[in-house]
This record gives structure tokens, C-alpha cells and sequence, in this order.
């Protein structure tokens, strides 16, 4: 596990640290004025990202909460109306981003935060557990065209729909990609605005700079966080095109500790690494290497038949219950008993893990599945020592 997304480089990285204690004896604080770090941050967040200089404008913020609020903002001063969120996503705890989630599958929230309507019964595509027990491609992304259908009915009053590329703290589960190609085709045909939450599936977390990008679409706005201050600072920006992010009213945004000289330092050294590092590549060779030994382990153990293993760049996610591709239930009473059963057996996976000193991820909306996070930079003989703990926790 590294922190949610935080810890991408481990902990006391090395040039990360340099970068911090280099900056802790030049300038620690700047109020109300650009500094020259800040600068540099925002250039290079634009080259890293493909865009040309000046055609993007960055805000910057400290937590990941506050960017999306930033988002929201800008959003809805270019396009008056609603905010739509999926109600596995997560977004933040802050008292507007806490309204981006909730009870029913899909919410429209004003700008007051709350949640005043749902229209729509879409839950993010969650292939492993399918509702509708179809099986993509054949399915053809059925489960998303309730929401299709009603954002073509209602566009005018929705100003856009924030979504993470792959759930997060909702169990990382990714849609296939045609599910966000399509996504941004009726919205862009509609004119509203789709933000990519991407502070946790950014910054090589999944194999790529920005996993929307990996999927083949681009959102209007991207939100960045975590692992941006390297695991040592709060840092977090909002990316949009200039005439995009230049309808916010001056003024409207500014956070005193937002993007501290500090902050920034160790973000020009996050990308620095990822950039010119080999750190992208060794994720994504981790994570198979990682998939490919936890197959034959879970192949082999009589108890453990029904496991999918999925995960993207270098993350390995162990779906329980699941005779892959769907669950083996065909009506709810089977269902749930199913899932009961598959969460008993994630819980005992983890419990054992952290048992034998293993730090995993129990989640998924009903606590199914564990996730196994690794750093970019784990090192060969930490991956054996995290297998051998994975044996010792899987029962015979
Ligand atoms: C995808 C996503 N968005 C937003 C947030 C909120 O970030 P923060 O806790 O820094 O406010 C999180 C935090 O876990 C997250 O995972």
C-alpha cells in the first residue's frame, strides 16, 4: 500500500527530500503573490502533460477536496447548472465534496452542495458485478445508457459531470475505456463539461501520466492531488484550457497555504522523475509481474477458485466470489448470499495479511475485493518479501 496514491516514491525519497531541504533554506512562504515556483510548477505541469505553453491555465490548491471545489467553480462559471457525480466515485470530505456522494446512483447537486434530484438509476460500470449480468464488449455498455439517455433530456441544467477514471477509495474498479469514449462524446455534444478526478489515478499511480489520456478521452477539466507533493507536502491543481479556467471571476479562488514554495519544489521533482525516470515503465512491469504470480498462487489453492485478479499500471486487485467473468448468481437471493460469502473471504485475506505484518486494502462497495498498491520504485527483493507474506496469508 502506498497511502492512497500518495506515497508513489515510498516513503523519504530520496530526491524528494533533497528537493524540500533545498527550498526550506531559500524561501518557505510567499502571501497573495505569485512566486517563482509556482511558475515553474504550473510550466511544467503544462509540458508534462502534452499541452503547449499558455494554451492551459492551472489553479493551485492544497487538498485534493478544494481542487474539485476549484473544478466546480470554474465549471459552473463557464456553464450555469448542475454538478453530476457517481455514487461510488469519491471526491473529498469537504462540506461540498461530501454532497458528491451519497444514496442514491446518481445525484444532481445545486450549488449549494445539495443533492436536490435523481433521475437516473447508473451506477459506474462495474464489469466484475454487472447488474444486468452482461458481459462486455457484447454488452455494449448497457448499463450506461440510462445515463445517456437522461443527460440528453435534461443538458441544459447540468454544467458537468465530475467522474475518477477508475474508482479509488470506491474499490478500484475501471469501466472499460469505451464506457468514457462514449461518456465524452454525448457530453461534448451536449456542450457539458466532464472533469476527470484523477487525483489518485494520475502521476503513474496507473501505469500513465493520466489515465483518461490511457483510455483515449480528454476531460475539460483534470484535477491533480496526492502524489503530487511527493508524500511530503499537500499539493493539488485543477488543469483546464485558458479561456476555460479565465471565466472564473478574478479573485475567486486562493487558499493561504495552496502551492507553498516547499510544495512546489517537490512537485517539479515528482515530475522530474516520472518524466525522465524509468519509474512509469517499472510500475507497469511490477503490476504484471504481481498479477502473473497471483494468479498461479490463487490457481493453485483449492480455496480460492473463484478469485479474479484485475488492476491496471502497477496495481493488482483480488475480486472474491467472482467466477470470472460474472459472479455466479442469477437472482438476488443467490446474490447476496454470494456476496456475503465474498466479502467473509476478502476480510480473512486481508486480516491474515496484516496478521503476517502486510499492509493491503480491503474495498469495494461491499468489501469484495483487496488491493494490492505498491510503490513505483518497490524494489525486487520488497516484491518477494510482500509474495512470501501473500502465501503465508492464503489458505490451502
Ligand atoms: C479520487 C479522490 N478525489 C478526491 C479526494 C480528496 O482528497 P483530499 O483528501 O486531499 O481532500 C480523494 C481522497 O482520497 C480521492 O481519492
Amino acid at each position: 500500500m502506498c497511502g492512497y496514491s500518495v506515497t508513489n516514491f515510498g516513503h523519504v525519497f530520496p530526491p524528494f527530500v533533497e528537493a524540500a531541504q533545498k527550498q526550506l533554506t531559500q524561501l518557505t512562504h510567499v502571501t497573495g503573490e505569485l512566486h517563482s515556483k509556482q511558475l515553474e510548477l504550473a510550466s511544467s505541469l503544462l509540458s508534462f502533460l502534452g499541452f503547449e505553453q499558455g494554451s492551459h491555465k492551472v489553479i493551485f490548491n492544497s487538498t485534493g477536496a478544494r481542487a474539485i471545489e476549484s473544478a466546480w467553480k470554474v465549471a459552473t462559471a463557464f456553464r450555469p447548472g448542475r454538478v453530476l457525480a457517481f455514487r461510488s466515485g469519491f471526491h473529498g470530505r469537504s462540506l461540498a465534496t461530501t454532497a458528491l456522494q451519497g444514496e442514491s446512483s446518481l445525484q444532481i447537486i445545486d450549488l449549494t452542495g445539495k443533492a436536490v434530484e435523481t433521475r437516473c438509476q447508473t451506477e459506474y460500470p462495474y464489469c466484475l458485478r454487472c447488474p444486468l449480468e452482461q458481459q462486455f464488449p457484447a454488452c455494449e455498455i448497457n448499463c450506461a445508457k440510462p445515463l445517456f439517455h437522461q443527460l440528453e433530456r435534461y443538458d441544459k441544467g447540468i454544467a458537468a459531470i465530475i467522474v475518477e477514471p477508475m474508482l479509488g477509495v470506491g474499490g478500484y474498479v475501471a469501466p472499460p475505456d469505451d464506457f468514457f469514449q462514449k461518456l465524452r462524446s454525448v457530453t461534448q455534444k451536449l456542450g457539458i463539461l466532464l472533469i476527470a478526478d484523477e487525483i489518485q489515478t494520475g502521476l503513474g499511480r496507473c501505469g500513465s501520466k493520466l489515465l483518461s489520456a490511457a483510455q483515449g478521452w480528454e476531460p475539460d477539466l483534470i484535477v491533480l492531488g496526492k502524489s503530487l507533493g511527493g508524500g511530503i507536502a499537500p499539493l493539488s491543481c485543477v488543469i483546464g484550457a485558458a479561456p476555460l479556467l479565465s471565466n472564473l471571476p478574478p479573485g475567486s479562488e486562493s487558499e493561504t497555504f495552496a502551492a507553498s514554495p516547499m510544495a512546489c519544489a517537490v512537485g517539479l521533482e515528482v515530475l522530474q522523475q516520472l518524466e525522465l525516470g524509468p519509474w512509469l515503465e517499472r510500475g507497469r512491469q511490477l503490476g504484471s509481474i504481481l498479477r502473473t504470480r497471483l494468479q498461479q498462487l490463487f490457481n493453485n489453492r483449492q480455496s480460492h477458485k473463484t478469485i479474479a485478479i484485475t488492476g491496471i499500471g502497477p496495481n493488482a486487485i483480488l475480486e472474491f466470489g467472482c467466477d470470472s467473468p460474472l459472479v455466479a448468481a442469477s437472482n438476488l437471493r443467490d446474490e447476496q448470499h454470494s456476496t456475503w460469502e465474498a466479502t467473509r473471504l476478502a476480510r480473512e485475506f486481508a486480516t491474515a495479511c496484516f496478521r503476517n505484518q502486510l499492509l493491503v486494502h480491503l474495498t469495494g462497495p461491499d468489501r469484495t475485493r483487496v488491493a494490492l498498491l505498491p510503490p513505483l520504485n518497490l524494489a525486487d527483493e520488497d516484491l518477494e518479501f510482500a509474495m512470501q507474506k501473500i502465501q503465508e496469508s492464503t489458505p490451502p
